[in-house]
């Protein structure tokens, strides 16, 4: 496919962008934030992602889908837009996080990839091996190099104008993830999700995954669509559009929401430890804590839910703000206030600040201090 991705600005490496996407006859504003839909269990609905929050893309498993009883036949009749009533960009993952899970899967990366593109996907993902964290080489080695391999199978099929993703692995070997950046590039495929950074991000190894990003990057080109698969926490937003990712999935709004935790975007809190919310958003405004603690369970997961997905919106708007005005490395740095591991990420991100020095449009480690305020008054008399 020809280039799908084009960077409008940039602040340190983090960029705004717009990432077309032919099949759905759309275009996306980056960095842009990927809600995960489960097809059985819609906590907020896509149509309500898309007229309440302005969800221009979402994601969801298409493995779930193709071994699932009862949306199996309705998904490849109606297709996925119908059945998930959606009318933006949906992103379709292959299986592989279910593979790193359960350790097996019942289908092929081909089969797979011909499903998504059966039920109307317009951005799919061969079946990538995800390698955790700190395996041994030859296990990374190896596994990479069936990734590689499927990758290059899924650039032979005709997939029309549905754009496919090359997901980076590598596990945590910098000149592994820096090779599978280049050989993604070179595979003709469209877009660029780095992979298998779910266990670094559970074990606030902010550090490693800044590590791991940095080098999947300078093996892809810079102009390169990067999404980072499963970051979902509006606390780390900030941080990965300033390394350079312009795509985030994640289930954690929702998941977070089945047990009762709050998002911030500092923190997570939990609902039984809230006197007040710090949100104005409208269920933060129109229901006190106790109040939501009063709720059903179902109630009190979808509202939660609709708070978490605010946040998370919200971070985003801020971050393209910021990149707006020059000031993103600054948003980075308060945010990375908010917990040790996060500064950890930090630091990291200002020792691989040369590598970006093509696109940093600042003087790293920050933009010259503003002197005045965004709306016109001096700092000082
Ligand atoms: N979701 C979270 N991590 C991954 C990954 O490494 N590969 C795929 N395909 N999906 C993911
Ligand atoms: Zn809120």
């Amino acid at each position: 496919m020809a280039d799908v991705f084009e960077v409008d600005r940039y602040d340190a490496a983090g960029r705004l962008g717009e990432l077309e996407v032919p099949r759905a006859g759309v275009t996306v504003e980056t960095p842009a934030l990927l809600p995960v839909i489960n097809p059985h269990l819609q906590t907020v609905t896509p149509a309500e992602l898309e007229s309440e929050f302005g969800a221009e893309i979402l994601i969801t498993n298409s493995y779930v889908l193709y071994g699932s009883e009862d949306l199996r036949e309705p998904v490849e009749q109606q297709g996925l837009h119908e059945l998930l009533d959606f009318s933006g960009a949906i992103v379709t993952d292959s299986g592989s996080f279910q593979l790193a899970e359960y350790g097996e899967i019942d289908v092929t990366s081909e089969e797979i990839l011909d499903f998504q593109y059966d039920i109307g996907s317009d951005i799919a993902t061969p079946v990538d091996i995800p390698t955790p964290p700190d395996v041994s080489r030859e296990q990374a080695e190896s596994e990479l190099a069936t990734t590689e391999d499927r990758l290059a199978a899924a650039a032979e099929v005709d997939t029309g104008d549905m754009l496919v993703n090359a997901p980076v692995q590598g596990s945590t070997y910098p000149d592994l993830r820096e090779q599978a950046g280049a050989h993604a590039a070179q595979s003709g495929l469209d877009v660029f999700p780095v992979g298998a950074v779910v266990p670094m991000m559970n074990e606030y190894r902010y550090a490693d995954l800044v590590d791991v990003v940095s080098a999947a990057k300078r093996g892809l080109s810079e102009s390169a669509p990067v999404h980072l698969f499963g970051a979902g926490h509006p606390m780390m937003f900030a941080l990965a559009v300033a390394l350079g990712c312009d795509l985030f999935d994640s289930a954690a709004y929702a998941i977070y929401a089945r047990d009762d935790r709050y998002m911030t975007v500092r923190t997570t809190e939990h609902l039984e430890d809230l006197a007040y919310f710090p949100c104005s958003c409208s269920v933060c405004s129109a229901h006190t804590p106790a109040e939501l603690r009063s709720l059903n369970g179902d109630e009190r997961e979808r509202l939660l839910a609709e708070h978490n997905l605010h946040v998370s919106y919200g971070e985003l708007r801020t971050i393209k703000q910021a990149i707006r005005r020059g000031s993103l490395m600054e948003l980075v740095e308060a945010r990375a206030r908010s917990h040790p591991a996060m500064l950890d990420g930090y630091r990291a991100l200002l020792d691989h600040a040369d590598r970006f020095d093509e696109c940093w449009n600042v003087q790293p480690p920050f933009g010259p201090f503003p002197t005045e305020l965004a709306d016109g008054y001096p700092l000082t008399a």
